[in-house]
């Protein structure tokens, strides 16, 4: 095939492919001109100076030059894939997603991460996964941006900056990479102890994972669905794997993160190219949307608060199938923009605090890492659904737009006046009460039991994961410096178990601290063991 050939709209297509494929039957420079050698730079004789005007060795060095990206502030290390949702029809009674109808197939792009380690950082580290779901949907893009744990480290988006300071390496030795073995993420969890839930399953088998495809995935935060007559009821989401939940044990990960840091993405692109196709199940749980938002004394506005299955069963109401690998890493897995803000009518958010700041950050971020406010436009990032907004110009622009007034309600381009309303299909932000308050920078009391919620992981866990438990938390925080951090973490240890606290003290050769809250009196939820759960999975 010949040179690349560029539609009207300014859109890449037909020959075109040929330059992606990498197939032509000869070499362009990037203007399409034919080249006869790319191995030689010009020069005045054969051993003579390279010249100036050489404009093939300038274009072709300085392309190189500007190949890498910012990667991403947190979770850049990560594997996608290409695969299709269809839905069961089940969740069609609560929400007019049209995509959750009966037996609706989408296409959807996943990318797992791990968050702490940068892009070249090894795979079975101890950390939090990323579990990134970005569903090409006839209304448009929806994405579940979500994690392997159900619950978040805080409860404000504020102290975001904060947690990733104290997560990532340190500023002095830039170590560990992607570990929490080190006392500024002991420092911040115990100072701040609405992080205990997280960190207690960060530190169980559920931080290490034994593959991308065998991991659970959560929404975290609490979402309002609606219904097509307008009825509203709030949700979690779960992904709940096929292949049931494993994790590895700390010696084995160790040993993989020295033999091959690639283990999970090799093992994700392994199992699809062999038509093993991983698969999930999406589950929701519902709770009535009350004014006060809580459910059997849980606030669902919290997101370190999850709501144990057993009193709110999952209810599958699709199937995630990932069955195709991306043909280049750079364009599909780095260049792919995930925002909880990707909503479709039918899915609303609520007000969790949390959610209210990665609303705002994650587009913040993205036209810095993608280079201007146009990355809508990328192939990955493209909704299957019709686009006809008013946004133009900017940065790495590629869309060559027609019409002379870019602005709605206009009498220029055809007349066409703006209308939105639910008949049209249009999203309409569900009218919720907005209690009536005062002002204040201050968390909610309902927010203020960090304790109780940890107490009931600890005692749901099966005798060999508590085990893993106290060897975790033993090893990690024996690599503290700070006397002062690890006597800390004990204390917010006592305050979930006593047992846990002395076997760890032991561990360390401290003494094992007193509780300084009572013990909450939580009943286990055998759902939350991996060896105990009550998914009705095949
Ligand atoms: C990236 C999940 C909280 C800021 C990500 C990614 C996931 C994720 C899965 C990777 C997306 C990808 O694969 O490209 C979560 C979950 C959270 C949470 C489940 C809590 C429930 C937050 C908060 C903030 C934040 C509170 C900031 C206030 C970011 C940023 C990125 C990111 C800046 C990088 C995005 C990019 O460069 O495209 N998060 N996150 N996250 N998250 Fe979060």
């Amino acid at each position: 095939s010949g040179p690349a050939t560029v539609s009207p709209t300014g859109q890449p297509t037909g020959a075109d492919q040929a330059r992606m494929a990498q197939s032509g039957s000869y070499l362009t420079n990037a203007q399409g001109t034919r080249l006869p050698d790319t191995d030689h730079s010009l020069k005045a004789g054969p051993r003579g100076p390279v010249l100036l005007q050489d404009h093939h060795l300038r274009e072709k060095v300085m392309h190189f030059d500007h190949e890498r990206i910012p990667e991403r502030v947190v979770h850049a290390r990560g594997a996608a894939a290409h695969g299709v949702f269809r839905s069961y029809g089940t969740a069609a009674s609560v929400t007019q997603a049209a995509f959750l109808a009966e037996d609706v197939e989408t296409p959807v792009f996943v990318r797992f991460s791990t968050v702490v380690g940068s892009r070249g950082s090894a795979d079975t580290v101890r950390d939090t996964r990323g579990f990134a779901t970005k569903f090409y949907t006839s209304e448009g893009v929806f994405d579940l941006v979500g994690n392997n744990i159900p619950v978040f480290f805080i409860q404000d988006a504020i102290k975001f900056p904060d947690i990733i300071h104290a997560v990532k390496p340190q500023p002095d030795r830039e170590i560990p990479q992607a570990q929490s073995a080190h006392d500024t993420f002991w420092d911040f969890v115990s100072l701040h102890t609405e992080a205990t839930h997280h960190t207690l399953w960060h530190i169980s088998d559920r931080g290490i994972p034994r593959s991308y495809r065998m991991m659970e995935g959560f929404g975290v935060h609490t979402f309002r669905l609606v219904a097509a007559d307008g009825g509203t009821t709030l949700v979690k989401f779960h992904w709940k794997p096929k292949l049931g939940v494993h994790s590895l044990v700390w010696e084995e990960a160790q040993l993989i993160n020295g033999v091959d840091p690639d283990f999970h993405r090799r093992d994700l692109a392994d199992a699809i190219e062999c038509g093993a196709y991983p698969e999930w199940e999406l589950g929701i749980q519902t709770f009535p949307d009350t004014p006060d938002q809580t459910f059997e004394g849980i606030d669902l506005l919290d997101p370190t608060n999850i709501v144990p299955e057993e009193l709110a069963p999952v209810q599958p109401v699709g199937l995630l199938t990932l069955n195709r690998n991306p043909s280049n890493f750079f364009a599909e897995t780095e260049q792919v923009a995930f925002h909880v803000g990707h909503l479709v009518p039918g899915i609303d958010i609520t007000d969790d605090p949390l959610l209210a700041g990665r609303l705002f950050s994650y587009l913040d971020t993205q036209i810095t890492r993608l280079g201007g406010p146009n990355f809508p436009q990328l192939p990955v990032n493209r909704p299957h659904a019709p686009v006809n907004d008013m946004l133009r110009d900017g940065m790495h622009q590629t869309a060559v737009h027609r019409g002379v007034a870019p602005y709605r309600p206009n009498s220029l381009d055809g007349g066409c006046p703006f209308t939105a309303g639910a008949d049209t299909g249009a999203y309409i932000e569900t009218p919720v009460r907005v209690p009536e308050a005062t002002k204040v920078r201050e968390a909610p009391e309902s927010f203020a039991d960090h304790f109780s919620q940890p107490r009931r992981f600890w005692l749901s866990m099966s005798p060999v994961e508590r085990e893993h438990i106290i060897g975790a938390y033993t090893f990690e925080l024996g690599k503290c410096y700070e006397q002062a951090v690890k006597e800390r973490a004990l204390a917010v240890l006592a305050n979930i178990d006593p047992e846990l606290c002395s076997q760890v003290a032991e561990g360390l050769g401290l003494p094992a601290p007193e509780p300084t809250v009572p013990l909450a009196d939580v009943e286990p939820s055998p759902a939350l063991s991996q060896l105990g759960g009550t998914w009705p999975v095949d």
